[in-house]
């Protein structure tokens, strides 16, 4: 695991855009998974700047979304559907097809998640899948407890998840569906580079158990210090529980030129 610590949300943001670019500038078609929630919108800023003001072509990237809630409409404001369109993909050359994002509305559930996992797979698998963190140490809506194993599924979200995400439902917790599909532990593990982003010393008890912790399925993140190429970009307020901090800085500024993004 790579620990890139930076002083703030937005130049932590365009270091993680910076790889997207790379990975998205070295392969034409490659297999972006995306994530939602205000954690990435800097990064989605940025690679939007970086479409219009530095032509990054995007036409030929296939996106798979981590998430959806079940039973929003696509065109509910809160939903993940309407959150992509708004904060990215309305603004970057992305084909619709080439656009996936769980079906929460479907009226057979099992058959989307085995499908989703079949698509990923047929395409060759994710190459960078983008991450946020609960304050509990989730990743996508693998809630603590969520099997390290665990594919595309349907969950059901805890009360201080709800209570987090209330905000995109004016507040109102009752509002939030109790339910979620969301990829596994195992089909973001499966990705050939997990890039997470985490800001706010909210996140710095579940970055510190992400990174330092023991591996358990109470925190899904944890998984990742088994996952053989994991970049993780904080800044200083969710890095302020490590214990390693100096040694993820020294390694950072002592990166051989090659290895730099
Ligand atoms: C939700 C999403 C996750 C996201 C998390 C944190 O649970 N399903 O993918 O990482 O929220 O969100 P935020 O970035 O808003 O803190």
């Amino acid at each position: 695991m790579e620990v890139i610590i930076q002083d703030n949300a937005e130049s932590a943001s365009r270091v993680g855009a910076e790889i997207v670019k790379k990975i998205v500038t070295a392969k034409q078609n490659a297999i972006l998974g995306l994530a939602t929630g205000q954690t990435p919108l800097l990064l989605y800023r940025e690679l939007v700047r970086m479409h219009r003001k530095e032509g990054l072509d995007f036409s030929g990237c296939t996106t798979f979304n981590l998430d959806e809630y079940v039973g929003l409409d696509k065109d509910h404001p809160a939903s993940y559907n309407s959150y992509m369109r708004n904060n990215l993909f309305k603004h970057l050359n992305i084909p619709d097809d080439q656009i996936n994002i769980p079906d929460g509305m479907s009226d057979d559930i099992p058959s989307v998640c085995i499908n989703y996992e079949k698509k990923i797979a047929k395409l060759g698998g994710i190459d960078l899948q983008i991450l946020g963190i609960g304050a509990d140490g989730h990743i996508a809506f693998n809630e603590p407890i969520s099997s390290l194993k665990s594919r595309t599924r349907i969950k059901t979200l805890m009360k201080q998840t709800k209570r987090d995400n209330a905000q995109f439902f004016n507040g109102d917790i009752d509002q939030v569906p109790n339910h979620v599909i969301t990829m596994g532990v195992a089909t973001i593990m499966d990705s050939q580079i997990c890039l997470m982003l985490a800001f706010g010393e909210e996140k710095a008890k579940a970055i510190a158990a992400t990174i330092e912790g023991p591996i358990s399925a109470m925190v899904p993140a944890s998984a990742l210090q088994m996952h053989q190429n994991t970049i993780v970009i904080i800044d200083e307020a969710a890095a302020s529980k490590l214990n390693k901090t100096q040694y993820y800085r020294y390694v950072y500024e002592n990166k051989p030129q090659w290895q730099k993004y």
